[in-house]
């Protein structure tokens, strides 16, 4: 049982707080936030207020989204690690079940920072445009299946002097894409559609914001 009583996390998302493990600092933990999933449902049109806790559960997500066919079986030298935290389960803490992985760390051995983080220092630069690139590639090439690409959900680790990103959550989930899942043709389409909407947000990110994002993305590319 992971002891986090006494540890603050060193970050926390709409959904969870992420802690570093306290003996093994090159994982991290996440838990659940408490009372969310309730709130979750709370908030949900009534149909899937039938469904149960699980379905409201990002650490359940993620145990679907790591055992996806691209993941399942990949070995620990698989170039499906080079953009993904590698994965460890759902183990037991004092705060709950936590989902444990890799910690992304940059240079000094600090939680390396998002790529939102990174956008509003650096902007939309070369290095960084260079890094998108790759990821891309690495998502055609080893089919792994997103849900939409945010950009507080990549951080970025620089590698050899040049950034590269990581994606510390939001993978597909088995259960919301059969079909990208059993057929070539659509799991390309999928990832084409994912990788479009990803640059899409990314420049948005990067603009005025004088639109909402809602209203961004219904706009035309
Ligand atoms: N494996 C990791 N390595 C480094 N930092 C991480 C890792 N996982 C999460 N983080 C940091 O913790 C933050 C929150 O984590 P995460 O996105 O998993 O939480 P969430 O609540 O599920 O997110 P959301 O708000 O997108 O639903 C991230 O934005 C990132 O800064
Ligand atoms: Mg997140």
């Amino acid at each position: 049982m992971i002891d986090l009583r006494d540890h603050k996390p060193f970050a926390s998302g709409g959904n969870r707080h992420c802690y570093r493990h306290p003996l093994e600092p090159e994982l991290c933990v996440k838990i659940m936030r408490r009372g969310r999933i309730a709130e979750l449902r709370g908030r949900a049109p009534w149909y899937k207020g039938l469904l149960s806790d699980r379905r409201f559960d990002d650490n359940e997500r993620e145990v679907e989204g790591y055992a996806q066919p691209a993941l399942r079986n990949a070995g620990t030298s698989s170039p499906v690690w080079q953009h993904l935290p590698r994965w460890y389960g759902i183990q037991e803490t004092s705060e709950g079940p936590g989902a444990v992985s890799q910690l992304i760390v940059d240079s000094d051995g600090q939680p390396a920072p998002t790529l939102e983080d990174y956008l509003k220092i650096h902007g939309l630069d070369a290095p960084i445009q260079g890094a998108l690139a790759r990821f891309s590639d690495w998502l055609r090439e080893t089919r792994v299946l997103t849900k939409n690409i945010l950009p507080h959900n990549l951080v970025v680790r620089s590698e050899d002097g040049q950034p590269e990103l990581y994606l510390i959550d939001g993978l597909g989930s088995a259960s919301f894409l059969p079909l990208a899942e059993l057929f070539d043709h659509f799991s390309r389409r999928y990832i084409e559609r994912r990788i479009l909407r990803m640059w899409k947000r990314i420049h948005w990110e990067v603009s005025d914001k004088s639109l909402t994002w809602k209203e961004a993305e219904r706009r035309r590319q």
